[in-house]
């Protein structure tokens, strides 16, 4: 039997527990289903914050703009004023849901400052700002009778009336299939409004600050779908995470620099006053580019962060979590250089959505870091992402519950997964190469600097993954590594394709075959052609 709810949300981020806290409000029956545990999300490791204007010594036009020069000519005008608009409101209830934001010693709030940011406004909980978001919203959630939270729930592939030919109206979003992981069973949900907020994609790339979920699973369904996806070429990579050959890569938050930290090369000097105005505290794509040819100048393998010289309880206080994890790997911020270098972190494009978070297939919503609302253009501002996620979830509840309250059709009888003659497969390797291989290919041909040849190549890679994919999805029973290299697969091939059909250097992409902007820039798409549909096992 399919298990039947109002509202389907994909995802226990910020984006998906904020959405469901609202249409749960508004009498809808929600059901989350998340891959993981309920915590795992890129938003449990946040550490900068949430940049909203709260103080009387800045304003919202300078938070447009500041999100206008770091999106290099690509942001819409008309997103960017609407979500620094509603963001002081989605602060304060997030503070009525218990978050205690830090404050300074007069009481108002501390604000921190990041790369691009021309004020201080950064609204932190000091560097574990994601958890403490995860909290509050988690908590909320469970109080909520409405809201029914599923762990270790995969989605798999979204269920359409038009694909399946359920009935003959339009073609329209009527559920999803999703991997129990536990029971190792393909269950199918029905509901008239699924809303994907399945976070980002860091994963396809060998270096990431992203935790093991970020595989960009929402953007291989909803592209499978049939529904566009835009921007994937501007993935931004964080100038500074920990560089290390024996302990595990993580970030170093640019609330450090805003902080006071500088970045020097492997001869010591400071460098980045040479690259732009803004020296250190310059845009992501400009910091992340610089370090890049620094290190490529001199052959260094990284270059370093340095706050040293400032007190080490200050830093203790501020940065809890960076401070613990470097001094266990025998680093004190404070007297000690931290070697970092660029990872990927951010997925600025996605699923296309209008600023109600509505995709164009009817009762398909993203929200979130899945989506692209033109809010990043070609490179996101420093802790916008947050910002976005808790904006966006409050315009997409508003407009299910628009969706959900006007005449539509009755669910369609929909298909059970018929899983066939498949089997184990005895060659796990397969997916663990596969996915080594992908990484990799990604990392060298698709990262910070890129040439056509390049992309040419991660293409040819990607084509012969694909098809080895493709098999092996077919012939053998799935299981989460082989769906999310599935999914892996195709975004990286849809980054791939925006990277070669923009012929400029905008933001996060730089090709060094046009290393001019074009005039009259345009957002890059990528459409499933016709007849092209990976169908689903069994059906
Ligand atoms: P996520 O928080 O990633 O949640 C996605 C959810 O979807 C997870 O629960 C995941 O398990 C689930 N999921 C995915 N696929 C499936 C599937 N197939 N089936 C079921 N469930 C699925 N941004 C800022 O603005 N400020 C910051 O300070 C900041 N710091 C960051 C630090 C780090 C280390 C990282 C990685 C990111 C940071 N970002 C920051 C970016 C920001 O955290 C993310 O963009 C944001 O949290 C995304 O929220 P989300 O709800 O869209 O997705
Ligand atoms: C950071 O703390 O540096 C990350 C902020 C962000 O990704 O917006």
């Amino acid at each position: 039997m399919p298990q039947d709810y109002d509202v389907l949300v994909v995802g226990s981020g910020i984006a998906g527990l904020s959405l469901a806290l609202k249409t749960a409000a508004a009498g809808w029956r929600t059901a989350i289903l998340t891959k993981k545990t309920r915590a795992e999300s890129n938003t449990n490791y946040a550490q900068g914050g949430i940049a909203c204007v709260t103080s009387d010594t800045d304003d919202f036009e300078s938070h447009v703009q500041d999100t206008l020069t770091a999106g290099d000519g690509l942001c819409r005008e008309d997103v960017v004023r609407s979500v620094v608009r509603d963001g002081p409101s989605r602060i304060n209830e997030l503070v009525e849901l218990g978050l205690k934001f830090s404050r300074d010693p007069g009481g108002g709030y501390s604000l921190g400052r990041e790369g691009g940011h021309s004020a201080r406004r950064i609204l932190h909980v000091k560097d574990i700002t994601g958890r403490a978001i995860e909290d509050a919203l988690l908590h909320a959630v469970a109080k909520n009778p409405l809201i029914h939270l599923m762990e270790h729930l995969f989605a798999i592939d979204l269920v359409t009336s038009g694909k399946f030919e359920l009935d003959t109206g339009p073609n329209r979003v009527v559920g999803l299939y999703a991997l129990d992981v536990i029971s190792r069973k393909v269950k199918t949900f029905r509901a008239p409004a699924v809303i994907l907020s399945t976070g980002g994609a860091g994963q396809v790339y060998l270096y990431t600050t992203n935790p093991g979920i970020a595989t960009g699973d929402g953007v291989a369904m909803a592209f499978r779908a049939g529904v566009a996806v835009e921007n994937m070429e501007f993935i931004q990579f964080h100038p500074t995470t920990l560089y290390s050959k024996t302990h595990d890569r993580f970030l170093i938050s640019e609330a450090v620099r805003g902080e006071g930290a500088v970045l020097r090369n492997f001869a010591g000097e400071t460098f980045m006053a040479g690259y732009h105005p803004l020296a250190d505290l310059a845009p992501r794509d400009v910091v992340a580019r610089a370090i890049d040819s620094e290190m490529k100048k001199t052959g260094a393998e990284h270059v370093w962060l340095d706050i040293t010289g400032k007190p080490e309880s200050i830093l203790q206080d501020r940065f809890p979590l960076i401070f613990d994890r470097c001094r266990k790997i025998g680093l004190n911020l404070s007297t000690d250089r931290i070697p970092v270098v660029p990872a990927a972190h951010y997925t600025c494009g996605g699923v296309v959505t209008n600023l109600d978070a509505e995709t164009p297939l009817p009762g398909l919503f993203a929200c979130g870091e899945v989506a692209s609302t033109g809010l990043h253009g070609a490179n996101r501002l420093a802790s916008n992402s947050l910002l976005e996620a808790v904006v966006m979830a409050d315009r997409g509840a508003r407009a299910i519950h628009a969706y959900l309250s006007s005449s539509r059709p009755d669910l369609p009888e929909v298909p059970h997964w018929v899983s066939g003659d498949v089997h184990d497969s005895d060659e796990q390797v397969v997916i663990s190469h596969n996915w080594d291989e992908l990484r990799r290919a990604m990392w060298d041909y698709m990262g910070i600097v890129r040439t056509t040849k390049r992309l040419e190549r991660a293409r040819t890679r990607i084509g012969t993954l694909k098809r080895e994919i493709h098999d092996y999805y077919w012939n053998f029973r799935i299981e989460p590594r082989l769906l999310e290299l599935r999914n892996l697969i195709q975004v990286a091939d849809l980054i791939v394709q925006c990277g070669l059909q923009r012929a400029e250097s905008r933001g996060l992409h730089f090709t060094l075959d046009h290393l001019e902007k074009s005039e009259s820039p345009v957002d890059t798409k990528v459409v499933l052609e016709p007849g092209a549909v990976d169908e689903v096992p069994g059906l």
